[in-house]
């Protein structure tokens, strides 16, 4: 089958590209557009590092057909940093000691990120449920689970305030 030029919204930007009908979202990420950010661990949807937001909603990009990304919005980690800096969910990560390799971490912080765009008071089950397809080979997931919450007062307290961090 022939390649298709599809477009979609990345990070905030309309992009267009051509993909071929049996190529996966996470290569054309990484290969094409040269967006390095979102990981390949397994390849088949069981680690999480390759988390994007999809039309709202973290999703493993090693099970998307690149296809299907016609028409959507999709944000990877490139995305997640503002004109203001960092994204509280990046300072409180690095802040909290939720980063050791590095490899889980743009996938658990989009996971993360889908929860916090939606619920900014969440529980632990919550933040637990949120990051649960996100397999983290070094920090034994306590300092990630502080990470979120402490983002998640973060962007309250800026919401307070009237930012838009
Ligand atoms: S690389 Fe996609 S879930 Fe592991
Ligand atoms: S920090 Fe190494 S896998 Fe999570």
């Amino acid at each position: 089958m022939t390649n298709q030029t599809i477009s979609f919204s990345l990070n905030g930007e309309v992009v267009e590209i051509a993909v071929s009908p049996s190529e996966m979202l996470l290569d054309v990420l990484r290969e094409k557009m040269h967006l390095t950010g979102t990981k390949r661990g397994c390849g088949k949807g069981e680690c999480g590092a390759c988390t994007i937001i999809f039309n709202g909603k973290a999703m493993n990009a090693c099970l998307i057909p690149a296809m299907r990304a016609k028409g959507a919005d999709i944000q990877t980690i490139e995305g997640v940093e503002s004109a203001h800096g960092l994204h509280p969910l990046q300072q409180s990560f690095i802040e909290k000691g939720a980063v050791q390799c590095g490899f889980c971490t743009p996938g658990m912080i989009m996971s993360a990120k889908a929860l916090l765009d939606k619920n900014k008071s969440p529980t632990k089950d919550q933040i637990r449920e949120a990051v649960s397809g996100n397999i983290c080979r070094c920090t034994g997931y306590v300092k990630i689970e502080e990470a979120v919450e402490d983002a998640a007062v973060k962007l309250r307290a800026s919401a307070v305030k009237g930012g838009d961090l």
